[in-house]
């Protein structure tokens, strides 16, 4: 089918790339300049595994193309994706501006085209209840255009992007015609698997399914942060916890994971946006609310942890951070929680080193000189007083932990992911304080003398 996707920032790449991938001819339309640039140059403007290799390989046959003209890119466009930004405002309600700008161009482009023609116009961007209602509408009064809009909230993970659009769970459209929901079935029939998660539904329906997901997520992790609290207080492990309930097929095992609080760009995000959009309704969600100040307190209690078990004063201590992204194989570092971590070493004093295999670069814009940037996560905590884990990068957990701890001032890790071995730990001589779980306490050995 031909197809054309408006915005070619993460959702609007992977999309596009992924629909040329399974064999539609597909237009990006991207404003942005200098991004421009870079895709018909035939480069991935972000890193996402897997995602480079098939974005050149579908702009070298011409499956995929780049433009930043809307009027060519939809003259015989079937489906059009709308996959700009809904960022946050500073009220944390819904931005829309992008969204409105994009449907208001779309519209003017379709007007001179064939009004019998059907043209699907497809909201990939996620968006606030009523939104989609309000776009046919607008549709409807402003063009002649023959025009059915649906909601297609996504659901892929940065790090897994492709394979999530390439191995749906579900496929979720939402709207009010069949003619549309046929059209969209086709164009995904290459990836639905079972005719069951190719699921049709009203606009709010949808529109409030990908708020719903997300917060179910998040808040699925902030209850096992919040009773990494009473594992720490009555000796408890987490980790028992987790698969004790996670073997329950009503509760399952996926995003139980404690750790020192959720990031990215989506769930601060959209959680956010779902308690305004409650208050919106006259609906004032605790629940919603106990979920992020869950988060943010989880990022506080790691360093307070961290200032009590030093054992020395956190002031002109030296803190070796390794790990920036809001998680492993991203160089994100939107809401992840070094940005927190680090301020608040910083606020109290500390000298602060940080490493990350890939998401450095994007932190220094943040830290500049305030932080001393490390090649590698070995020479970083070379001397340091202790190391502050933040991300889930496999590479940390097979490190020489051994060469490590000889080098360190104090062998001393707060693994704020969980994901040191604590055999490792203690064979290597470490102090080492997991979340939620029992901490291994061999006695520190300081190299410059006594503790403090
Ligand atoms: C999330 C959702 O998982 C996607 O389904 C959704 O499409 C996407 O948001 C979006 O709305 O665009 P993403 O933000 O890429 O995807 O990352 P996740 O893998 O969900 O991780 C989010 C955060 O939760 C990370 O900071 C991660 O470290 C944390 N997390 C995840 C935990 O702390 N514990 C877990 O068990 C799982």
């Amino acid at each position: 089918m031909d197809v054309t996707v408006i915005g070619c920032g993460y959702v609007g790449l992977v999309t596009g790339t992924c629909l040329a991938n399974i064999g539609h001819t597909v237009r990006g339309v991207e404003k942005d300049p200098r991004k421009l640039k870079t895709l018909q140059d035939g480069h991935c403007p972000i890193f996402e595994p897997g995602l480079a290799e098939l974005m050149q390989e579908h702009y070298t046959t011409g499956q995929l193309q780049f433009t930043d003209n809307v009027r060519s890119a939809v003259r015989d466009a079937e489906v059009i994706f709308l996959a700009v930004g809904t960022p946050p405002r500073a009220d944390g309600m819904v931005d829309m501006s992008f969204l409105e700008a994009a449907g208001k161009e779309v519209c003017d482009a379709l007007a001179d085209l064939n009004p019998e023609y059907m043209v699907t116009v497809v909201v990939k961007s996620t968006v606030p209840a009523g939104t989609n209602r309000r776009l046919q509408n607008y549709f409807r009064q402003q063009s002649n255009a023959y025009v059915q809009v649906v909601s297609n909230p996504e659901f892929l993970r940065e790090g897994s992007a492709v394979k999530d659009f390439m191995e749906p769970d579900r496929v979720v459209v939402g709207g009010e015609s069949p003619e549309a929901f046929r059209i969209m079935r086709r164009l995904y029939d290459p990836v639905i698997k079972r005719e069951e998660n190719f699921l049709t539904m009203g606009w709010e329906s949808a529109e409030l399914t990908k708020y719903a997901a997300n917060a179910m997520l998040a808040a699925r992790i902030s209850f096992m942060n919040e009773m990494t609290i009473l594992c720490e207080h009555f000796g408890a492990d987490i980790e028992d916890l987790r698969k004790g309930i996670g073997t329950d097929y009503r509760i399952g095992p996926a995003f139980l994971r404690a750790g020192c609080g959720y990031g990215g760009s989506c769930f601060p995000k959209d959680v956010a946006a779902l308690e305004h959009i409650s208050r919106s309704a006259g609906h004032e969600s605790l629940f919603v609310h106990a979920i992020q100040t869950t988060n943010k307190n989880q990022k506080k209690r790691f360093v307070d942890k961290l200032v009590e078990k030093l054992g020395r004063p956190i002031e002109g201590a030296t803190i070796a951070v390794w790990g920036l992204a809001f998680k492993a194989d991203t160089d994100d570092i939107r809401e992840s929680a070094a940005l927190d971590v680090i301020r608040y070493l910083l606020d109290r004093g500390a000298h602060v080193r940080a490493h990350d295999y890939k998401a450095a670069e994007n932190m220094k814009q943040v830290f500049k000189d305030e932080v001393e940037w490390m090649p590698d996560p070995v020479q970083a905590a070379a001397g340091a007083d202790a190391v502050a884990l933040l991300t889930d990068w496999p590479q940390y957990s097979t490190l020489p932990f051994r060469k490590i701890a000889a080098t360190m001032n104090q062998p001393l890790i707060f693994d704020g992911r969980n994901c040191l071995h604590r055999d490792v730990m203690r064979e290597t001589g470490f102090q080492y304080y997991p979340i939620g779980r029992p901490a291994v306490e061999n006695r520190l050995r300081l190299k410059n003398g006594l503790r403090h």
